[in-house]
Parts: structure tokens; sequence; C-alpha cells
């Protein structure tokens, strides 16, 4: 397992992984048609790792294009970051979720079947378990009910996924479940750009602190949580970043699908945020509370143990670090990759 191809390579979660595979010695391929990333991150990669970056500007629904990236190199395995994210946008224009998430994923899926590349790692999230109350999610547990077309694309591809190694079991496929990622590389050079007003509540409150935006929703204080917020297990991007690589290791095993949370266990709520926040970037944080934002549930975080122990992998950052991180980004860059 040397050379991994990664579509996707230059949004956030992608170029931290891409950065980390360098570290460990991979030969990372990002392909990457930049329509919700930007290009000045290849460069910026280039600076950080010393390496010259290979890269591919390329939608994966092109199969032809796909299939000539194939034929130029030898590629051993693949990490799959390529998909619209945002919960809100998914809401207002399903089809555009539907089409880019699934068929990118079947295009890229034929053509690794026509070379004999059998060796996936997908990008999935918390979200497959629905709006279930039973915390810590535990990979056991049934995918439930999604409320918006971004998750149902993940759920019908973790599905695609095990039929796919059920006809043919000479496919070894991990998927990883991410619960909320925040934080960025210690250099403040890369991180989480999110297009326009951000959805996520960790960018919404470092543009408040930066002075972008006037004050945080804090979307309900009347769940059943310790002080009515909602709470999340949010994770560090560097710790996503390293569960991707100890997949790749794990392709060594035997063939297999398997299922992993990547979380740290530990559940945060809304007002923890804005405290963890008001402390590392010594500013007030004004906040209005207001009605819950629908499809929201009270708590959501991981069950790791199975992570921890078949892929050796653990959380190693804390929510302090993770809030640091996120602001030295967001502070260096109050514009993300525009200026
Ligand atoms: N929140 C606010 N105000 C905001 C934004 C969020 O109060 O402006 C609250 C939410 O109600 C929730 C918490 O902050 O309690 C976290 O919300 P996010 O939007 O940051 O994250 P979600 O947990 O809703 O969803 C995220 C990703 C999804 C992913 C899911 C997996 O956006 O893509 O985690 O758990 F599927």
């Amino acid at each position: 397992m040397k050379t991994i191809l990664v579509p996707g390579g230059a949004g956030y979660i992608g170029s931290h992984t891409v950065l980390d595979l360098i570290k460990k010695g991979f030969n990372p391929i990002i392909v990457d048609d930049f329509s919700n990333s930007s290009k000045k991150v290849i460069t910026i990669l280039e600076e950080l790792s010393g390496e010259k970056i290979n890269f591919y500007e390329m939608d994966i629904k092109n199969k032809e294009g796909l299939r000539k990236i194939f034929r130029e190199n030898k590629i051993d395995a693949v990490i799959n970051f390529a998909g619209f994210k945002a919960v809100g946008e998914s809401v207002e224009k399903p089809l555009m979720y539907y089409e880019n998430n699934l068929f990118g994923m079947i295009t890229l899926l034929e053509v690794m079947k026509e070379f004999n590349v059998k060796n996936i790692v997908f990008s999935s999230s918390a979200t497959v378990y629905g709006v279930s109350e039973k915390v810590p999610f535990v990979e056991t547990d049934p995918m439930g009910e999604v409320t918006n077309p971004y998750g149902r694309t993940k759920v019908i591809i973790e599905h695609i996924l095990m039929d796919l190694a059920k006809s043919d079991n000479t496919w070894n496929i991990i998927a990883l479940r991410y619960f909320n990622p925040l934080g960025a590389h210690e250099s403040g050079r890369i991180g989480e750009d999110p297009n326009g007003i951000p959805n996520n509540l960790s960018p919404y409150i470092t543009q408040v602190a930066v002075g972008k935006l006037d004050y945080v929703r804090v979307f309900g204080d009347d769940y059943e949580t310790k002080d009515g917020t909602g709470v999340r297990d949010y994770i560090h991007v560097l710790d996503l970043a390293l569960g991707h690589i100890k997949a790749i290791k794990k392709f060594e095993d035997s063939k297999a699908v398997r299922i992993y949370n990547l979380g740290t266990g530990e559940g945060y709520s809304v007002l923890d945020m804005i405290k963890n926040f008001e402390e590392v970037t010594g500013k007030k944080i004004k906040y209005v509370v207001t009605p819950r934002r629908s499809g929201d549930i009270a708590e959501c975080y991981a069950d790791s143990t199975k992570a921890k122990e078949e892929l050796g992998w653990e959380a190693k950052y804390g929510i302090r670090e993770m809030c640091e991180d996120s602001w030295r980004w967001q502070l260096n860059n109050p514009n993300g990759y525009e200026d």
C-alpha cells in the first residue's frame, strides 16, 4: 500500500489526510474539481510537506478521466473524500446531492473494479445513526432515520459498499463514521473554509470571534442535557486524518468490509464550546438562544472502542487544542483561502 488516490484531497479533512499520508511515507494523488475547495491548498500542501503534490483537476464522475488516472498510476488504494456535505443545502438541492455523492462514488467503484484496485476507505458520518436517542453510538447499532438528503447519501453509500462486498469477497472496504470535526493543522495554513455563512457550530463561533458575524444562535436550550443545549462529540481533524492512515494499514489484514466510529467519546454542549472559545480567543462571544433547529438531536457521541481495538487508533487531542487550532486558522485567514 503505497500510492493512494485521494478524491476530494483539497478539502478540509482530505487536505489534512494528504499531509499525514506524505509524512508517513505514502504517495497520495489528489483528484479534485475544486468545486468546494481551493486550488491554493495544493501550493500550501507543497510548502508544508516539502514535496511535489500530484493532482488531477477533475470531477470523479468523469469516468474516462478516472480511467486515465488509473492507467497512468499504479494505485494501491483509494480514500474518497469527494462529496457535498452541507446539510441545509442538501435539503434545498436534493438532486444535486444525490447526483454528486452517489454517482461520484459509483463511478469511482466501477473504475476501481475495472483496474482491480479493491481497497477503499469511505468518509461516512455519525449522521447515519439518525435521530436515535441511545448514546453512545456503537457500530452495531442500526442505521437510523436520517432527516436530510446529505445524510441519506451516506447511508445509501454504506449499503452500496456492503452489497459490493457481498457480491465479491475480494473487496477491502472501510467506512469511517466521523463525529464532529474541528481544529486545523498547527501551522494555521490549512483549515475549514465553509462557503458563505457556516452551518456548523465551530466555524460559526470563530467567525463571531473574528468579527465577521454578530452573534451565535444557540439552537435550543431545552434539550435533556446538562445545560439544555445540544451535546456533540467534537474531534480534531488531525485525529481524523490519522484514522485514515490506520485504515490503509488495516488493508494488509484479511479482506473484509469494516465500519468504525471516529470520535473522542466525550460530549460537549453548545455552551461548553462557546466558553472554550471565549477562553482561547480572549473575547466575549455573544449568543442568543433561538428555537431548536429541525432535525437536530439532543446528544451525539461515539463509542470508539472498535477503532481502538482493531485499528490501534485513539483520539489524542483535547477540546482546548481543537479550539486553539481552529482559532489560529480563522485568525490567520479571516476570509478562508480567498485572500
Ligand atoms: N448549533 C448551534 N448554532 C449553530 C450551529 C450549530 O446551536 O449556529 C448546535 C446544533 O444545534 C448542535 C451543535 O451545535 O447541537 C452542533 O451542530 P453542527 O451543525 O456543528 O453539527 P451537527 O452535529 O448538526 O452535524 C455535524 C455535521 C454533519 C454530520 C454530523 C455527524 O454537520 O455533516 O455532525 O454527527 F453528519
